[in-house]
């Protein structure tokens, strides 16, 4: 990396800038990609919101943090509990399209010869700034920190309407490959339960909108070994040259360097590290949703008694909020309740945190699955350290992650689509101890090789690119 940054100093002369919408899902690859452009010799500038801004102290001193002071009053959307994905991505988008601009302008203004900024890479979810860097006249990247084949679904969305694939969907499609989009089937589509169809489809043409009009390339943390075909569907379709840079933590690691924290809601409980030591090779079921998914009280309960009936050690991430309704608990700041006698019930045999190191505890032997809804940067952490897993997606690309876990790539299994105790108990066990989880830990060790394998020539390719912006 050292090497990097002497061979690029002669090339400091131009600046990215980046911006990110405030989800942890999205700001985390963000602030990678923004520490690589740098240890590449590029000058860079993140853009970011007040809300879940990161902390600069925590990144590379070379890296300037920018806030965009974007307006949200209590209630808004963007922060109500009560809205979904939806909502709060159309509410941020609003809230943050005349600051980003004006952040924007000033640094533009503010730019000497020494480092002119070259290019904005900003958050694909947020069509509000490409349009506004396009308007005044700057390169636009779209980062998209979804898989190629979530984008590939999204794009198909307003078609898909048209076909009758849009919510609600009759019982008897569900299972049907929808063509174009394999291996996904109807049920398998990109959706937000609750969320109106329209509004869908108008995020969807504001997102495409914006490609078309403003942008000069698409960036993604995503790998050619596990998506090949679904990157070269997405050149042909938007004629824009796409960097398939990911996955962006294993670029760190094979620079000899660790990659910037994890930005999260709570501090990562480190005792759970500790914990795991003690345990024998792959004995440990991880359970995590993600920073957003969140369930009611009786699916909680049931993954609870799934998880002690199944008698296989667990970490448990279990974070404020991630219960909704009745039986959340009383307190923002404190997890939900256990179920009555539970922690009796499973004594040592599980640990319960707030928040976990997740990288770390993926890379742990005693780690023998993971159970996850499949965010895409979940399922890209599980696959990088050879982890198969059981899958509960909850909301939007992570229908479309769990079929290629699933199906394409034979390195997960459902934990079925009620979740209630038997059945999660029977799912546990499979993973865990059964013949198919020994299958799937083969296979997921093979896609483990690859990740590793995955070169930083997309990377190269990518800063050559802006160079020539
Ligand atoms: C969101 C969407 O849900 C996801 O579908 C989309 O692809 C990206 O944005 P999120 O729900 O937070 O993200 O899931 P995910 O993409 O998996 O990101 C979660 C991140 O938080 C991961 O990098 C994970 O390592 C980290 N994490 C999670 C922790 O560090 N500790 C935890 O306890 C839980």
């Amino acid at each position: 990396q050292e090497q990097q940054l002497n061979n690029g100093a002669h090339r400091r002369r131009r600046r990215v800038v980046l911006f990110s919408l405030p989800f942890q899902g999205h700001l985390n690859p963000t602030l990678k990609l923004a520490a690589l452009l740098h240890a590449r010799g590029l000058a860079v500038t993140v853009l970011h919101t007040d809300l879940n801004a990161p902390d600069p102290a925590r990144h590379h001193p070379g890296l300037a943090f920018v806030p965009i002071h974007e307006t949200l009053l209590p209630g808004d959307p963007a922060v109500s509990p009560d809205s979904d994905i939806l909502a709060k991505l159309l509410a941020l988008n609003a809230a943050s399209a005349a600051p980003f601009r004006d952040a924007l302008a000033s640094l533009l203004l503010r730019g000497g010869h020494d480092d002119a900024v070259a290019c904005v890479v900003v958050d694909g979810q947020c069509y509000a700034a490409m349009r506004a860097a396009g308007e005044l006249g700057v390169p636009v990247l779209a980062l998209r920190t979804d898989s190629a084949a979530a984008l590939g679904n999204m794009l198909a969305i307003p078609r898909l309407r048209d076909a009758g694939y849009c919510l609600p969907i009759k019982e008897e499609k569900l299972d049907e490959p929808v063509r174009g989009l394999e291996p996904l089937r109807v049920r398998d589509l990109i959706r937000v339960d609750g969320c109106d169809a329209d509004d869908l489809c108008g995020f969807v043409a504001s997102v495409a909108g914006a490609v078309e009009a403003s942008v000069s390339g698409i960036v993604l943390n995503t790998f050619d070994a596990i998506e090949a075909p679904e990157l070269a569907a997405l050149r042909r379709e938007l004629s824009l040259p796409a960097f398939a840079v990911g996955p962006l933590h294993m670029l760190f690691r094979r620079a000899g360097a660790p990659p910037p924290p994890e930005q999260g809601p709570h501090a990562p409980d480190g005792t759970c590290l500790a914990w795991l030591d003690a345990r024998p090779p792959r004995s440990v079921l991880y359970v995590s949703l993600g920073s957003l998914a969140t369930v009611g009280r009786s699916v909680f309960e049931e993954m609870a008694w799934g998880l002690a009936r199944s008698g296989v050690p667990f970490l448990w991430v279990v974070r404020p909020g991630f219960v909704t309704g009745a039986g959340a608990g009383d307190s923002e700041d404190a997890p939900p309740p256990l179920p009555k006698g539970f922690e009796e019930e499973i004594k040592d045999r599980g640990k319960i945190v707030k928040w976990a190191p997740q990288r770390e505890v993926l890379a742990r032997t005693a780690i023998g699955a993971f159970w996850t809804h499949c965010g895409w940067n979940s399922t890209l952490e599980s696959v990088c350290e050879g982890v198969p897993m059981l899958v509960q997606p909850c909301f939007g690309d992570q229908m479309v992650n769990a079929r290629y876990v699933t199906h394409e790539w034979g390195v997960g299994m459902e934990v079925g689509e009620v979740i209630q105790r038997e059945r999660v108990a029977v799912a546990v066990k499979k993973v865990m101890v059964g013949e198919d989880g020994a299958q799937m830990r083969e296979r997921a060790r093979r896609l483990q090789m690859q990740a590793s394998d995955a070169t930083s020539s997309a990377m190269d390719g990518l800063v050559q690119y802006i160079m020539s912006l």
